[in-house]
């Protein structure tokens, strides 16, 4: 029987003309207990769709573990290793992430002060703010009528070492009721837009390549990122535009002779664009933040030269260019029109495609709300397909 596929309710200011292939409710069927028949719908379905929510869901996190591990059989640990960023205090994830002792590939995350949870006697969350990460921030006179940001735009990945995540999967235990907020870009656009409180916004890496100008469509295609050895260390002095798109650029990030041990083989260079395994289709897939140095193939022989951005290929290792060229591609995406901020209610199971798509944490909690989710995503057993030859001679016919 085929698994019952309905589209996400999107917001008023979503251009739903980008979302026709993007988010699905899978409903009538229990994710924690699939047939090999329905897991592989739902396989099909998420690298499809991007994003799959399924609701008032019961899940242990055994089971949550076991529909991550069934997208990856041969991947083992969690994303970032198994407590490595609990005992890298160093690491900017080191305060966000705490893991249910029984099943260490999941991850307590939240907000407020939780008890007795899953073998946890006393677990003190707190939801990230952008106040802690961006340059700059907004007012608290803002912030009390509500005014927020996006944190942190990204993929579930160590970056280091190990491969990114195809799945993330992520369970609203409690989920605290509160005013809609407003996020604000603040980088002179007005962008803005309505979000519910404490929303996980996604969008889409693949229409973040479809709005690229066919100059940059060529360059993307032909580029890989270089990424800092323990990018999150590496990062951690630095701080975030006000988009949570990159990191500014003010040579404050940690020199690399003062990070943790690292080894120049276990550095990750992936392509920026990613192949969707069901889809073929090809998908923006760049953590801007971590982004050290680019990588630019020269144009296939035969390919029109005039008007392409190194036409026979660059190493750019500068900072301030490496970002402003990624946050240039990566930036349309972000408009309001092209968010899907996910409206958490108690028991929603959301399933992301890791590779697919980028996320943020928004907005901020008091104290006394508080949020309590199951996080779990597995560093994969290989690194994701780039473009193939095909591909760069496609979409570098200028
Ligand atoms: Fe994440």
């Amino acid at each position: 029987m085929a698994i019952d596929l309905c589209p996400l309710s999107l917001p008023a200011t979503a251009d739903s003309s980008k979302f026709s292939d993007f988010g699905r409710e899978v409903k009538n069927i229990d994710p924690g207990a699939l047939s090999r028949q329905e897991f592989e719908q739902v396989k099909e379905a998420l690298y499809r769709h991007d994003v799959l929510l399924f609701r008032n869901v019961l899940l242990t996190p055994e089971q949550q573990y076991a529909l991550t591990k069934a997208f990856d059989p041969d991947a083992e640990s969690y994303g970032h290793g198994n407590n490595k960023t609990g005992t890298n205090a160093k690491s900017i994830l080191h305060p966000d992430l705490k893991t249910i002792p029984r099943v260490p590939q999941v991850q307590l995350i939240g907000n407020g002060t939780v008890y007795d949870h899953e073998g946890l006697a006393e677990a003190r969350l707190k939801h990230p703010s952008h106040t802690t990460f961006h340059k700059t921030r907004v007012s608290h006179e803002d912030e009390t009528r509500g005014v927020t940001r996006f944190y942190r735009w990204h993929i579930d990945a160590a970056l280091y070492d190990l491969s990114p995540p195809r799945v993330t999967t992520l369970y609203g235990v409690t989920v605290p009721s509160g005013n809609s907020q407003t996020c604000r870009y603040d980088d002179g656009t007005g962008d803005e837009l309505l979000v519910p409180l404490g929303t996980t916004a996604f969008v889409s890496g693949k229409t973040m390549f479809e709005l690229l100008p066919a100059e940059l469509k060529s360059l993307a295609v032909r580029s890989r990122v270089k990424y800092a050895p323990h990018p999150y260390v590496w990062m951690a002095p630095a701080h975030a535009m006000s988009t949570g798109l990159g990191i500014e650029t003010e040579g404050l990030e940690l020199p690399l002779g003062e990070l943790p041990p690292w080894e120049e083989s276990r550095i990750k260079i992936m392509p920026v664009l990613w192949k969707n395994p069901a889809t073929e289709q090809l998908h923006f897939q760049v953590h801007p933040c971590g982004a050290a140095e680019l990588l630019v193939d020269p144009l296939p022989s035969g390919a029109n030269r005039e008007g392409a951005s190194y036409p026979d290929g660059g190493h750019i290792t500068d900072l301030k260019e490496v970002r402003e060229t990624l946050y240039k591609m990566q930036r349309p995406a972000i408009a309001p029109a092209f968010v899907y901020p996910h409206d958490w209610s108690e028991k929603d199971l959301v399933l992301f495609h890791n590779r697919g798509v980028l996320h943020t944490v928004v907005g901020a909690f008091t104290q006394d709300q508080v949020r309590v989710f199951h996080q779990c995503n597995l560093a994969a057993s290989d690194d994701p397909a780039g473009p193939s030859m095909e591909d760069v001679e496609k979409w570098c016919q200028i």
